[in-house]
């Protein structure tokens, strides 16, 4: 079966969509705004007896492609609509091929890289006849300590909308149903990284300034890179759930957006508005999630009991109903599901086979990494080593290298940093010692679920025993590669934490290595910004790996010995400790500014300057960025200028600089951040080349939504500018903004 290889016309769409509305009861309807879950841990009727009864338009949670065909067959041959289903799973970072995590994806500050993987992911989970993918997730994270911070682009709205529109463009492609490409959705609408205390599901509060300025931009660019759908978050944003939030879903992302799309629900959060306190029942949540813009149910059935009791009792209108399930078939005859509703089940095999895939893999996880330390040029180690000593929980863990959000099981492919640095030293001799295990305080729910979960039970003399034996391991090598950082199931959902310290006994471990006296390289495995401040000091080399996926072994390798350069750039500042967050760098001026005559210590037991800034990253060769010129040191409001700088690679080896934009409004309407970030650029330089990188600077960078004003202003003001390396780059100019 060819895939459908051409766009169907909106004329054409709407015709169908018409025709098939025409001839549905009210059942059927509600039927198509039912998710329901396909694993064996959901409970309640079997999916095969819902669909057959019509009551499902969507499958989640389930990731077989003869099971997909089996239900397909059942809905298009047996349920009374004969519409076919959209299947839909968690392919975030990868299908098959696990790619690393969105947080180190957007560490890469390379939004080709990131467009390629989702990609790659798209035709791989749509070879096994998945449509639908819930991502890209664009939720702004300023607190560390909240786990979801891993399945997003980190702490800024700027690089957050470049890495949304790139994932989108992965996903779909060109245009809605493209062939080898699914549905995006564009999650979880809105504010639910600033859940207070990074406690997950926790309220938010943010004022509508925060939110037009901080939280939505990533979103709407997705809807400007055409994005499919859209998923309701769980939590109460100022007192509204986010699924009965009409503001957020009808307001602003219909209206003020014009987003054509559906929402779906996150999973049961529509259920889940009685359990909030918002809704006084399932028939109340019903009908406000509906009205408020939610026109899938997500795994609750709650539509599917209460929808039609609704419409009968003149609560809802039938022409409510329409218009959601308009937007649903909309989007199932774009895909083409109704000439070609089954898949070929042995396309995935084909697809898999592709070695590009894991080439990708490869690179994006090369491009992610962040060098945040290499004191005397440790780093890239040298290939003549002849003993060499693994060190730490995750050295050799399958899971930690591909990371958190891997719904249906870590591929037993993945490569891990053992794997990898043994395939790069076949000569050498490359111990391994892992060290006590490392495990959460209190499991998560997910674990409990995952069939291939095994909880961690070393007794204190068997991790000191453990413990011992890595010294011994490392005492007996010529250099020492610490692999620490957290487990897979440490962030991500229901993951957060109060602490950033390395959990367990690593640090300890790695104090005892470090205390041998040789060459030790600390790479980091982890999912979140963690407060190694003692390894900050004390370690001479260091590198971010993030959770770098399949290939993420090999690449770790390549980035060790110097057969990749590192050039990747933190997406969220590292706080020096799990109290300090949330932190981030575009924070408003205070009467007491640093470096001030008022200034005043922010806490008096210690300093909250993050450990490393947003946007830090070393390379294994200096860059220097000189020659700021601004096209006009006037313009008026509206206008725009250009940003120039030189860009020169200043050392022996070819490396990437991402050359960074940042502003400060003096004055105006409303207090401005300190920095905001308003362009990028990675480039790649061989030594002594230079390039120059222009930046556009007009209204569409320089306005905001003033709290002051209430609405969108561009004030006449003075614009500090900086171009630089990271958030605190000194290369200074101003700009005065005239009316
Ligand atoms: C989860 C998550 C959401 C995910 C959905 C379906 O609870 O909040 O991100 O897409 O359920 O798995």
């Amino acid at each position: 079966m060819d895939a459908k290889t051409t766009i169907i016309a909106d004329a054409e769409v709407t015709a169908r969509v018409e025709a098939l509305i025409e001839r549905m009861s009210l059942a059927e309807k509600i039927g198509q705004l039912t998710q329901i879950g396909g694993a064996d841990w959901v409970r309640g009727p079997k999916p095969e007896e819902i669909i057959r009864k019509g009551g499902a338009g969507s499958v989640l949670w389930l990731n077989d492609t003869q099971k997909f065909n089996a239900l397909q067959k059942i809905a298009v041959e047996e349920s009374p609509s004969k519409i076919p289903l959209l299947f839909a799973l968690d392919v975030i970072h990868g299908y098959r091929t696990i790619f690393p995590v969105p947080l180190a994806m957007a560490a890469s500050w390379d939004p080709v890289v990131v467009e390629q993987a989702q990609a790659v992911a798209a035709r791989e989970a749509r070879a096994a006849g998945l449509h639908w993918t819930f991502g890209p997730m664009l939720d702004i994270a300023r607190d560390a300590r909240w786990g979801r911070i891993v399945e997003g682009a980190g702490e800024d709205p700027c690089l957050g909308a470049a890495m949304a529109a790139a994932q989108v463009r992965g996903f779909q492609g060109e245009y809605l149903g493209a062939p080898d490409r699914v549905i995006a959705c564009a999650k979880h609408f809105a504010g639910y990284g600033a859940s207070d205390g990074g406690r997950d599901y926790d309220p938010v509060y943010l004022p509508e300034g925060q939110l037009r300025n901080v939280y939505f931009p990533p979103f709407e660019a997705a809807v400007k890179a055409g994005v499919g759908t859209f998923m309701s978050a769980y939590m109460d944003l100022n007192d509204v759930p986010a699924t009965g939030n009409r503001w957020l879903l009808r307001d602003i992302l219909r209206d003020e957006w014009g987003f054509q799309g559906f929402v779906v629900s996150d999973a049961f959060a529509v259920a889940s508005l009685v359990t909030q306190g918002f809704a006084r029942d399932g028939r109340d949540a019903a009908g406000r999630a509906l009205r408020a813009g939610v026109d899938m149910d997500m795994a609750s059935s709650t539509y599917l009991e209460h929808l039609a009791g609704l419409v009968e009792d003149g609560t809802l209108k039938m022409a409510e109903i329409d218009a959601a399930v308009r937007r649903i078939l909309a989007i199932k005859v774009r895909l083409g599901l109704f000439e070609q509703p089954y898949t070929d089940e042995a396309k995935l095999a084909q697809v898999l086979a592709q070695p590009e895939h894991r080439q990708a893999a490869r690179r994006a996880a090369q491009r992610s990494m962040v060098l945040l330390r290499n004191e005397g040029q440790l780093l890239p180690l040298a290939k003549n080593f002849r003993h060499v000593a693994v060190i730490g929980p995750l050295a050799d863990s399958k899971e930690a290298t591909e990371g958190s959000w891997m719904v249906f099981g870590h591929t037993p492919a993945a490569v891990t940093v053992l794997d990898g640095i043994r395939a790069k030293l076949p000569d050498a001799q490359v111990e391994y010692a892992p060290g006590p295990e490392i495990q959460r305080d209190i499991p998560s729910f997910f674990d409990t679920m995952n069939p291939n979960f095994k909880a961690v039970t070393q007794p204190p003399d068997a991790a000191e025993a453990a413990f011992q034996t890595a010294i011994a391991t490392a005492r007996r090598a010529e250099v020492i590669v610490m692999v620490l950082g957290e487990n897979a199931n440490m962030a991500g959902e229901a993951a957060s934490r109060a602490s950033l310290d390395l959990p367990g006994r690593q640090e300890e471990l790695l104090r005892a290595v470090m205390a041998l006296g040789k060459p030790v390289v600390l790479v980091l495995l982890n999912g979140r910004p963690l407060s190694i401040n003692w390894a900050a000091e004390n370690v001479p080399a260091i590198i971010e790996a993030w959770e770098p996926g399949t290939e993420g072994g090999h690449a770790v390798a390549d980035i060790l010995f110097g057969d990749a350069n590192p050039g990747g750039k933190l997406p969220v500042a590292f706080p020096r400790q799990g109290s300090h967050a949330p932190l981030y760098y575009a924070r408003n001026l205070t009467h007491s500014p640093e470096g001030s005559q008022m200034y005043n210590p922010r806490y008096w037991d210690g300093l909250p300057a993050p450990l490393y800034p947003f946007g830090f990253g070393l390379s294994y060769t200096t860059f220097s960025i000189t020659d700021l010129k601004v096209s006009a040191a006037q313009v008026k409001v509206g206008d725009s200028v250009t940003v120039t700088a030189s860009v020169t690679n200043t050392g022996s080896v070819a490396g990437d600089e991402v050359v960074q934009l940042y502003i400060h409004q003096r004055f105006g309407s409303d207090s401005r951040p300190m920095r905001e970030l308003k362009g990028f650029e990675r480039l790649t330089l061989n030594p002594g080349e230079s390039r120059t990188v222009t930046f556009e600077l007009g209204p569409e960078q320089l306005k905001y939504w003033s709290t002051n004003a209430g609405e969108w202003v561009q004030d006449a003001t003075v614009i500090d500018l900086w171009v630089g390396s990271d958030s605190l780059a000194t290369l200074h100019a101003d700009l005065v903004v005239v009316r």
